[in-house]
């Protein structure tokens, strides 16, 4: 993929992509579609653990709930090269955010940071991971990743004008 440099391009990045970065990624393309702003989005995990996995059955029913079928989005870690096809790289939490930036190549122009620092007054925090947890769990991590993508939707439509 050649970067376009009017579109901005958003990966959302957890461990395994099979739980919260797949919600955020289904999150922002909700977002942007009722904004009408075009964007490109994919995400990745850092882990290789559930590379080819479909999302957790539970993050598939969160986002049927929310009106969107992620059932065919398909795992895989993220590279170096994410560095240059995305403008953004918006990490879950903070150690997903240093295993990407273990691997960043020094010349990148991505924006890399937590995905949460996108959403004022919740700068630093981390989505917590609801691998271990139970459908409200998986709940949480809707509320947060959608306040992001709006959050995310805003600033880049602002940018536009
Ligand atoms: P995710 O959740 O990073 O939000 O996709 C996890 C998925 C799998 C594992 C951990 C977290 N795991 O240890 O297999």
């Amino acid at each position: 993929m050649v970067p376009d440099p009017v579109r901005p391009s958003l990966l959302f990045v957890c461990l395994g992509n099979i739980c919260r970065s797949p919600l955020a990624e289904a999150a922002f393309r909700l977002a942007a579609e009722e904004a009408g702003l075009e964007a490109y989005c994919d995400s990745a995990g850092t882990a290789a653990y559930h590379a080819g996995s479909g999302p957790d059955p539970r993050s598939i029913a969160v986002a049927a709930l929310h009106g969107i079928d992620i059932s065919g989005f398909v795992a895989r870690q993220a590279d170096r090269s994410d560095f240059e096809n995305f403008t953004h790289i918006l990490a879950l939490d903070h150690e997903n955010l240093r295993n990407l930036q273990a691997i960043a190549p020094g010349e990148s122009e991505a924006r890399v940071c937590l995905l949460m620092d996108m959403v004022p007054g919740r700068e630093g925090a981390a989505v917590a991971d609801p691998y271990y947890g139970g459908e409200e769990n998986f709940a949480d991590t809707w509320e947060d990743v959608s306040m992001a993508a709006r959050a995310i939707v805003a600033q880049l439509m602002d940018r536009a004008d």
